[in-house]
């Protein structure tokens, strides 16, 4: 039987009438996403720490009322709270919230970790997750519908990949939107994670930088197990559309992994026998 989401043509608008908020949307993912959620029909929300920055960035996108900026430290409840009724206040729903900002520190040994550190990582990426959750259910449950997409990362499915507190915040992000797919459920309302591979981001390329952000591309193709395309943001941003849209209204609980494969194999056992 042909459903109206199945009838529409690949090249429609998914995210006609809806409205999103992105928080990290300056930059990197949350910026292309932002971008594209646009193209799609949807009225954005960028809300972000870096105010010139996503103002410009709202401005290319057409200004208000397609992308409006909001000023958001997802640290800081009233300012989550605020960004949330903004969004209300300016269009009269939140239909898709991405929780994407994020920040990573610097890679340490174990036993010289700094504790502050790890703290403010997990404030932003964790902590800022669940305000994030919070605010968007606050909104959600009583519309009865609404989709919040969390940025997860393949360091939240695998050790080893990120500092301490950057693996410790993306594997609890999974927890967070687990919870919030079950409690929520019963409202109508969807949780799921999308969680990249390596995108040469502001963040990537300051994390691993030696260079620039192609040599940062050409390193990652190396220890890809996908050979030949490239990820890049807007292939992050394709899944959270699809996660935002209509076409996934029965897809919950769910970890999108975007990653080419990268966190089903351990390439290590063959490349040693191979010698
Ligand atoms: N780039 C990668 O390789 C990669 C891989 C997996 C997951 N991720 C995740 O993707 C998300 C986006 O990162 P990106 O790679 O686009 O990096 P990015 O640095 O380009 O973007 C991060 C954005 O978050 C914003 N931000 C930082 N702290 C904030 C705060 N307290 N409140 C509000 N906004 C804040 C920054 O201003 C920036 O605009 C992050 O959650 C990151 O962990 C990135």
């Amino acid at each position: 039987m042909a459903s109206s989401i199945l009838a529409s043509s690949p090249g429609a608008q998914r995210l006609e009438g809806k409205v999103a908020l992105i928080t990290g949307g300056a930059n990197g993912i949350g910026a292309v996403t932002a971008g594209l959620f646009c193209q799609h029909g949807a009225k954005v929300v960028v809300a972000d720490i870096q105010d010139e920055v996503g103002r410009t960035l709202c401005d290319e996108l057409g200004g208000a009322p397609i992308a409006t900026f909001v000023h958001c430290d997802v640290t800081s409840e009233d300012d989550v709270r605020g960004a949330v009724d903004a969004a209300v206040a300016a269009f009269g729903r939140l239909n898709v919230m991405f929780s994407n900002a994020g920040v990573i520190d610097a890679p340490k040994p174990l036993a010289d970790a700094d504790v502050g550190s790890f703290d403010k990582v997990v404030a932003v990426n964790l902590r800022g997750s669940f305000l994030v959750a919070k605010h968007a259910a606050r909104v959600m449950v009583p519309a009865g519908r609404g989709s919040i997409i969390f940025t997860g990362s393949v360091a939240g499915v695998m050790g080893g990949l990120g500092t301490y507190g950057y693996t410790a915040s993306k594997h609890g992000i999974l927890g967070i939107m687990k919870s919030t797919a079950v409690e929520l459920g019963r409202h109508g309302v969807r949780a799921n994670c999308v969680s990249p591979y390596g995108v040469a981001t502001r963040m990537a390329t300051e994390f691993w930088g030696k260079g620039s952000e192609e040599d940062l591309e050409r390193r990652m193709g190396a220890a890809a197990n996908l050979k030949g395309p490239v990820l890049r943001a807007e292939d992050v941003a394709m899944a959270v559309v699809y996660l935002a849209s209509d076409e996934a209204q029965y897809v919950s609980g769910h970890n999108l992994v975007v990653d080419g494969g990268f966190t089903i194999v351990n390439p290590s056992l063959s490349a040693a026998l191979a010698q």
